[in-house]
């Protein structure tokens, strides 16, 4: 048995995005006699949350102290939950959709009430002293509540975005377009203020403990860590596996260089149900530069517009919402473009690592000129000051994008409080399958996940784990196949899954992709060992879906109708002793 030390009544949380910071800050709320460990495989404030820049979605009521927007239709939450529906392309749950899009305004109170101030409009016009725009934006202007301002008696009002797939401006944000940066910096400020949770950095996680009492399920019981002292073991009654994404499986990603998927590579060897992997979603609009920074939806949402070469404004011929259509839309929209220059991924070999994908003359352009060199300095400082260091000046010419892996909407399957199919063991944040992203997550809906979700695993925790784990109906999958032999680097693996698991994809080229994965042999690096188990899993789940679903998108079968009057959901597990 794995009892590594007395973990009662400790929870570990792994990961220190939003969701990580979340569950501890509102576990130690709920129940303050627990102690909580937060682990990071990097600093505290590394992870994906910290780069978010279009905002959080969350239909919140103006306080009685704000102002109502002057004109704004009035939003609803139902409206929220049919656009997420909508999004997800029918694979969406919406009994989850309904506890986020329900769970907003507590989610936004909670935040506000960790330090987290979000942008408003007229106070931070008169203090920055804005003068307005060469455009209309669909907000008021932005910025951070200035010192001394807001509460009883103000006339503020929280600065609203729109964004792709949202039929109103509701997203909120912080510094314009740095939200994530304004979240983290908020909520890890809680954290290091609260001597209840220890948090240790440069710790990474390498097993979920369990322990494996004869005749009952296994349960999980703290977890391994290394750390430049070695490996040591850290018991729990409960353990959170809040680990963000993948984006690091693909060639071109807006993830920093954590996003590895080890959240799904742990809770896979610890025997738990994991979902619709096959359904990964890639941002229309990173800069066409190394290292592919994003550039936010909420721009097309304040009017900037996708053009080819020609200047020719395409997105209309794709959908009728035109740039504004959801995220897998636009994002196949380009790649169609893109690969007018190249032939198609799926009808030659795999390409070399040194092969680049991009080539010298960009085919789509993000045209924000229209919007005006003062709108967009105020709106998008960060923007702005990243296009500039790129040499562009994005107020006077359009500037070159390309899609990127950005999210994965598939994960550890959990219930709507976090629980995993394995006792003990829990997912929060994007390293978790709620079912509220079905086929293509709605824009800015991520960092409300973490926020809901993240609360609701606290409270699951706090009284008394939950009861029993939750039974998901699943595929048993044994991916051990022939031994394998062929080393790899992470450029392989991620050319691989680009030209064959990424936006367009084909029978041929998934089943290229799984006999190439088959025989690569993972190394001594163990993030690259989980890269190679979730790439594994994310093409099985791809070639065992036929037709096109939402971010699944089938060159060979694009028109999933006919087939699937009924998408389904698929769930897998490992087979019991692979
Ligand atoms: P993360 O924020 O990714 O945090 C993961 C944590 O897990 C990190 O602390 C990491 O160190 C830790 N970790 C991982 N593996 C291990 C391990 N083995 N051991 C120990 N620790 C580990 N969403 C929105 O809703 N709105 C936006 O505006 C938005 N903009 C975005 C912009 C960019 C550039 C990107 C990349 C994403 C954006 N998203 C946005 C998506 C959103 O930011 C993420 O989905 C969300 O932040 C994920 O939060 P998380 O807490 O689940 O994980
Ligand atoms: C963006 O700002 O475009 C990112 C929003 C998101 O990923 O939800």
């Amino acid at each position: 048995r794995a009892r590594p030390d007395d973990g009662a009544h400790r929870a570990v949380v792994v990961g220190a995005g939003v969701a990580g910071l979340q569950t501890a800050l509102v576990l130690r709320r709920l129940d303050p006699r627990r102690e909580v460990v937060l682990l990071s495989k990097a600093a505290l404030a590394e992870s994906n949350t910290r780069y978010a820049q279009g905002g959080i979605a969350a239909v919140v009521p103006d306080r009685p102290d704000h102002r109502p927007t002057a004109g704004a239709p009035e939003d609803t939450v139902l409206s929220h939950i049919s656009d997420t529906l909508a999004a997800g392309a029918g694979l969406a749950d919406p009994h989850a959709v309904a506890v986020l899009c329900r769970g907003a305004a507590d989610g936004i109170d909670a935040l506000e009430r960790a330090g987290v101030v979000f942008d408003t409009s007229g106070a931070a016009r008169a203090a920055t002293g804005a003068t307005g725009a060469a455009h209309s934006p669909a907000t008021e202007h932005i910025g951070p509540r200035p010192a001394g301002v807001g509460g009883t008696g103000t006339h503020e009002t929280l600065a609203r975005g729109r964004e792709a797939a949202h039929s109103a401006a509701r997203i909120l944000h912080i510094g314009g377009d740095a939200t994530g940066a304004g979240l983290v910096d908020a909520l890890t400020a809680a954290v290091r203020g609260d001597e209840g949770i220890r948090v240790l950095e440069h710790t990474f996680v390498t097993r979920v403990l369990l322990d494996e009492a004869p005749g009952s399920a296994p349960r999980a019981t703290g977890v391994e860590v290394l750390t430049d002292e070695g490996v040591r073991r850290i018991g729990a009654d409960a353990v959170v596996l809040a680990t963000g994404g993948a984006g690091q499986l693909f060639e071109h990603t807006t993830n920093p260089v954590i996003s590895t998927g080890d959240g799904v590579a742990l809770a896979w060897r610890a025997g738990a149900v994991v979902a619709d992997l096959e359904f990964f979603q890639f941002h229309p609009t990173s800069l066409d530069v190394p290292g592919n920074p994003l550039l936010s939806e909420a721009v097309r949402g304040e009017g900037a517009r996708l053009v080819d070469a020609e200047g020719r404004a395409f997105m209309t011929d794709h959908h009728p919402d035109g740039d504004l259509a959801p995220r897998d839309v636009v994002a196949r929209g380009i790649a169609g473009h893109l690969a007018s220059r190249t032939t198609q991924a799926a009808s030659r070999p795999a390409r070399q690592p040194s092969e680049s994908s991009t080539g010298p003359t960009p085919r789509v352009l993000l045209d924000a000129t229209a919007l005006g060199g003062a709108f967009l300095a105020r709106r998008f400082p960060s923007l702005t000051a990243l296009t500039a260091r790129h040499g562009f000046d994005w107020s006077t010419e359009p500037v070159p994008v390309v899609p990127a892996a950005h999210y994965w909407m598939g994960g550890v399957r959990t219930d709507p409080d976090g629980r995993t199919s394995v006792p003990g063991l829990f997912a929060v944040g994007e390293a978790a399958c709620t079912g509220v992203h079905g086929a293509n997550r709605l824009a800015s809906n991520s960092l409300l996940e973490g926020v809901v979700f993240g609360a609701r695993c606290a409270a699951a925790i706090a009284g008394g784990g939950g009861g029993d784990a939750p039974r998901f109906d699943a595929e048993p999958v044994d991916l051990d196949g022939q031994a394998p032999t062929q080393p790899f680097t992470r450029r392989d693996l991620q050319v691989l899954m680009s030209d064959h698991a990424g936006i367009l994809r084909t029978h041929d080229g998934l089943d290229l992709a799984r006999k190439h994965l088959s025989s690569y042999r993972s190394g001594p690096d163990p993030e690259n060992a989980n890269l190679l188990l979730c790439a594994r899993l994310l093409v099985h789940a791809a070639a065992n879906r036929s037709g096109s679903c939402g971010a699944h998108f089938r060159a060979d079968e694009p028109d999933d109708a006919p087939r699937h009057p009924a998408p389904r959901r698929s769930y897998v597990r490992a087979t019991e002793g692979a």
